[in-house]
């Protein structure tokens, strides 16, 4: 996590480097620092807290602002505390070297014991702080310039990194390196200027050209000069693959909204037509798909089909998991990347693994794959962020185009994720017969119309302010619901728990009889998803049992339900739709509700403490 930038050029780089900041401070925010070199000296500010507390601390003084070049960082803490010495950049310990690092140096306390025999001593608590004095090691004994200096480093280093790494000595270039962890370089025109960053979002109104190094790859940027990009390990020249960004200014910043989070929301029927757009053709009744129409053989003749992700991700992996069965009757299991990647897993050729992350950078989904894929699986990606790590590691894949999704807690990407696993499970029915063509072609329609019933449903935002206010201060909440939204309760239980920090649970709601029903009294408000398709009358059956031992009920039920309505104590109505798409309208209301109770709590709704939008440690 971390979200590191920096700047080389004819430009001011300060309010490059800390706007920059801003808009990555979605990948850490609990301490953040920046260094300006004014042509003289390197000077460095650093502070616990957020980018705007740097910021506070920079403007007292200009001369923390002098000069055009910059290297910045916003921290998610993995080695030392979030204090201000911990903070990046660091320098190496005669002052010549500052580094700014995304990721963890796993061997650090061997290199450390190392250098600490020859001599150096260490300020901070932080692996970074050792890879910049290994790298003035390096430097010193081979007598070489900073970019062979890093290069050799590295190859001594174990773990993650994305790294930007200045010399006062060579105040005309940057030294930038990558190993599973993202990095961006924005290259300005005729190469008279240059930007770095973890993603493009730093740099994206001064360029929209971009290079994202790959894994083991070191590059080398001089204002006016070619950049020189190499591999670490064999020291081979690599051709720079300069790409057109399509990201625009627009799309990362809050265009009017209190936050990420409540513009995301809003997004979301606009983002499902961005999906969907192009691939679901209800006029030809087909769904294209080049990911899929590619690779259609190793769908088809699939033993079974293995899900893999991490948290919200996981839970769209789970509403897959209803999806496929259902409707292409392929046998589905679905995985914590984490649990899979070290639980020696049976995996074989015959079985397609699905990854899905909105980030394409989590690390045990990455670790993950590279696991199936050694044991000879086909594995597809379904990520939001185009050229992430994870959409380059898989055999093939298919972007949700949910557009870049700032607010930590995770809302557009998880109904684009099920949009795109709706489209391929109709599109493998298809191909298998389980699904007549008129049950194929009434869920293409039905699908198209679901942004338009998003956008009906977002005008409930007054009764989910209601019913927020009624239950902000509720200590444990629980969430159940049955089939395809069962996944949709742990999602909404989720979106509570980062946002508001208050306790819940989700459960299928045929369990609650098998534990939970024990924590059920007058206090306890429990989230229902009552739609008249799926279980309905057993899922009032288990309101009952909520209404006998007091506890209080909020049901989502479709439109014109009257039962639930007589039981329950609050009920958010959702359109009509087919069952198996119905996650992706009951989904907003929780959604809706976590944020405003979020908002009511005065919590920090877009950067939720201890969380980070990009989890690239395990
Ligand atoms: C929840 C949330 C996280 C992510 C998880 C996986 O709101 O954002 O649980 O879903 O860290 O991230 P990706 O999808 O980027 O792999």
């Amino acid at each position: 996590m971390c979200g590191i930038t920096g700047y080389i050029g004819y430009r001011d780089a300060y309010p490059i480097v800390i706007n920059g900041l801003k808009r990555l401070e979605y990948r850490g925010y609990d301490s953040s620092g920046i260094m300006m070199y004014d042509g003289k000296a390197m000077n460095l500010s650093k502070t616990k807290g957020k980018v705007a507390d740097l910021e506070f601390i920079v403007n007292n003084e200009e001369k923390r602002k002098a000069g055009k070049i910059g290297l910045g960082h916003t921290r998610w803490a993995t080695h030392g505390v979030p204090n201000d010495t911990n903070s990046h950049p660091h320098f190496s310990e005669h002052g010549d070297l500052a580094i700014v690092h995304n990721g963890i140096i796993e061997n650090y306390d061997t290199l450390k014991k190392e250098l600490t025999r020859r001599g150096y001593t260490f300020k901070s608590d932080t692996d970074t702080e050792v890879l910049i004095n290994l790298i003035q090691e390096v430097k010193k004994n081979n007598k070489c310039k900073l970019g062979k200096a890093v290069q050799i480093a590295l190859t001594n280093v174990v773990g993650a990194y994305a790294i930007a790494v200045f010399d006062i000595t060579k105040p005309n270039e940057l030294v930038i390196a990558k190993l599973g962890s993202p990095i961006a370089i924005g290259v300005g025109k005729e190469n008279s200027e240059f930007f770095v960053a973890s993603d493009a979002s730093p740099f994206i109104e001064y360029t929209k050209n971009a290079i994202y190094l790959e894994d083991e790859e070191l590059a080398i940027v001089k204002v006016g000069k070619d950049i020189e990009v190499r591999k670490i390990m064999d020291d081979s020249m690599v051709d720079t693959n300069i790409q057109t960004l399509k990201m625009s200014l627009e799309q990362i910043e809050k265009g009017g909204y209190d936050h990420f989070m409540l513009k995301e929301i809003h997004e979301q029927p606009k983002a499902i037509i961005d999906t969907y757009r192009g691939r679901m053709l209800p006029d030809q009744g087909i769904i294209k798909m080049s990911g899929v129409d590619d690779h259609l053989a190793k769908f088809l003749n699939a033993d079974r089909i293995i899900i893999i992700a991490c948290g919200t991700s996981w839970h769209a992996g789970l509403v897959a998991e209803y999806l496929f069965e259902d409707m292409a009757r392929i046998p589905v299991e679905v995985e914590y990347a984490s649990e899979f990647r070290y639980r020696n897993p049976i995996v074989t050729s015959k079985d397609v693994v699905i990854a899905i992350s909105q980030s394409g950078e989590t690390a045990d989904t990455l670790a993950a794959i590279k696991l199936a894929k050694s044991k000879g699986a086909f594995v597809f990606g379904v990520c939001n962020v185009v050229g992430s790590s994870i959409a380059r590691e898989t055999h093939a894949g298919s972007y949700t185009h949910a557009g870049p999704e700032i607010g930590v807690a995770s809302t557009k990407a998880f109904t684009t994720q099920i949009t795109v696993l709706s489209l391929i499970a109709l599109k493998l029915a298809k191909e298998k017969g389980t699904l007549s063509t008129s049950a194929f072609q009434n869920y293409l329609r039905t699908l198209a119309h679901i942004p338009s019933q998003i956008e009906q449903l977002l005008k409930i935002d007054d009764t989910v302010k209601e019913i927020a206010a009624a239950y902000k201060d509720a200590k444990n909440c629980l969430y159940l619901g049955r089939g395809f939204n069962f996944p949709v309760a742990l999602e909404g239980a989720l979106k509570l728990k980062e946002i508001s920090y208050i306790h819940a649970e989700g459960y299928p709601a045929a369990e609650m009889k098998h534990g939970p029903i024990a924590l059920i009294d007058e206090n306890m408000p429990i989230f229902v998803i009552a739609t008249n398709k799926g279980h309905y009358e057993k899922v009032v059956s288990n309101i009952q049992e909520i209404k006998s031992r007091s506890g209080k009920i909020i049901a989502v039920v479709t439109e014109g339900d009257t039962q639930v309505k007589e039981i329950a104590d609050h009920v958010i109505e959702i359109p009509e739709t087919l069952e198996a798409l119905t996650p992706l309208l009951t989904t907003i209301p929780f959604q809706l509700l976590s944020y405003h109770i979020a908002v009511m709590l005065n919590k920090n709704v877009d950067q939720p403490r201890n969380l980070a939008k990009s989890v690239t440690v395990e």
